[in-house]
């Protein structure tokens, strides 16, 4: 089987390494890929733009490909999806429309209101002023969401309305996000600790992976700045069996339900963000695809052959062995220093050989090259 995985970081690479495992497998081409992946047997990079989507749909024709994998959100936002299968070629996503669910909170937030999946209250905004009266009306810690990607800091936590109402500000006056930020969510600030909890669907049943909780402070003790994710565990303990029980019957079954009242297919993997309140799990957000870093933590405990359940998924009816590791992982990211702001590029890494040799240690790569 000839397989292509889109993007180029951890995510993409352990997904390499797992797919590269199957005896399915021949070869997995990657978009744009990283050096790690190159260094994979089976394994060839084509350093080219993962989020051209004609690029991709000819390289798919061309090279005889039987499976696709989407790594990041961006191409499954554009509507990857839509193209490939219009083509008659087997993808793993969602198509275009369902996909946002993570390309816009707003249509995110009205979907789990309609089909009450338990979500902090909130109300959406086009206009400043609005906006403000909203703010000062509330009067209590609120989060303040552009509507569309930015790349993860797209959301400001405000303790009081000063702070907030200079959040809406910078959105939708300053346009830090651009047109991502013409629309707005204001709403509650929930507290407790936070998991996330991923899952396989066909459309029709799905499979929930062991949880993951991401670490997103640049530097120690959760301090910092935000980032794309320092590190990962799987599992969370915070997600015990029945809060996950709780998040499969609250969030998965009413999501596929809702999916199908609107006449969508949503066939790949669903990543609900929650925050563990006194009251349960709330989703925080959804995204489309696999975490990055978690898929680094919870890909590696899968004991079994990735490719047929990610396939089967793609095809419409989830088939495989379902089996998971109970060893506990956990993942560091180390970045070039200045990250998440502007860092340096370009700089050797030295020891990787020498720490993937180490047992049960695996060093997966973003961004790299030879
Ligand atoms: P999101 O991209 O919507 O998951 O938000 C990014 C981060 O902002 C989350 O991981 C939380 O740490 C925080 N956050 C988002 N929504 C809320 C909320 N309603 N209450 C408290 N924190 C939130
Ligand atoms: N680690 C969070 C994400 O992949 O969106």
């Amino acid at each position: 089987m000839r397989i292509l995985v889109v993007g180029g970081g951890g995510r993409e690479h352990v997904l390499c390494w797992k797919l590269s495992q199957s005896p399915q497998v021949g070869t997995v081409y990657c978009i744009p890929g990283n050096s790690g992946i190159e260094s994979l047997d089976k394994c060839t990079c084509i350093n080219s733009d993962g989020d051209d989507i004609d690029f991709l749909l000819d390289f798919a024709i061309k090279e005889a490909i039987d499976f696709t994998v989407v790594g990041p959100e961006a191409p499954l936002v554009k509507g990857i999806v839509d193209s490939f299968r219009s083509k008659g070629l087997l993808i793993l996503g969602p198509e275009k429309e369902a996909s946002l669910l993570e390309g816009s909170k707003v249509w995110a937030k009205e979907f789990m209101r309609e089909f009450k999946i338990p979500t902090a209250s909130f109300e959406v905004f086009d206009n400043y002023e609005k906006a403000c009266d909203y703010i000062e009306r509330r009067n209590c810690p609120l989060v303040i969401k552009a509507d569309g990607l930015a790349a993860g800091k797209g959301v400001f936590v405000t303790d009081g309305p000063g702070e907030a109402k200079e959040a809406v500000n910078q959105i939708m006056k300053e346009k830090v996000f651009g047109a991502a930020g013409s629309q707005i969510i204001i709403e509650e600030r929930l507290s407790g600790e936070e998991a996330s909890i991923l899952a396989i669907t066909d459309g029709e049943r799905f499979w929930t992976m062991p949880s993951a909780q991401d670490h997103k402070a640049a530097y120690e003790g959760d301090t910092g700045p935000n980032t794309g994710g320092m590190g990962a565990y799987s599992p969370a303990p915070v997600m015990d069996a029945d809060k996950i029980r709780f998040t499969e019957e609250n969030v998965f079954v009413p999501l596929l339900e809702g999916m199908k009242k609107r006449g969508l297919v949503y066939r790949g993997i669903i990543y609900a963000g929650l925050m563990i309140t006194e009251e349960g799990p709330q989703v925080l957000e959804f995204n489309v695809r696999f975490g990055d870093p978690e898929a680094q933590v919870i890909i590696p405990r899968f004991d079994g052959d990735i490719t047929t359940v990610l396939k089967s998924a793609a095809g419409g009816a989830l088939s495989g062995e379902w089996n998971w590791s109970d060893f506990a992982a956990v993942c560091v990211v180390m970045a070039s220093g200045g990250y998440p702001g502007s860092y340096e590029k370009g700089k050797e890494i030295k020891g990787l050989s020498e720490a993937g040799a180490l047992p049960d240690t695996f060093v997966f790569h973003a961004g790299t090259a030879n």
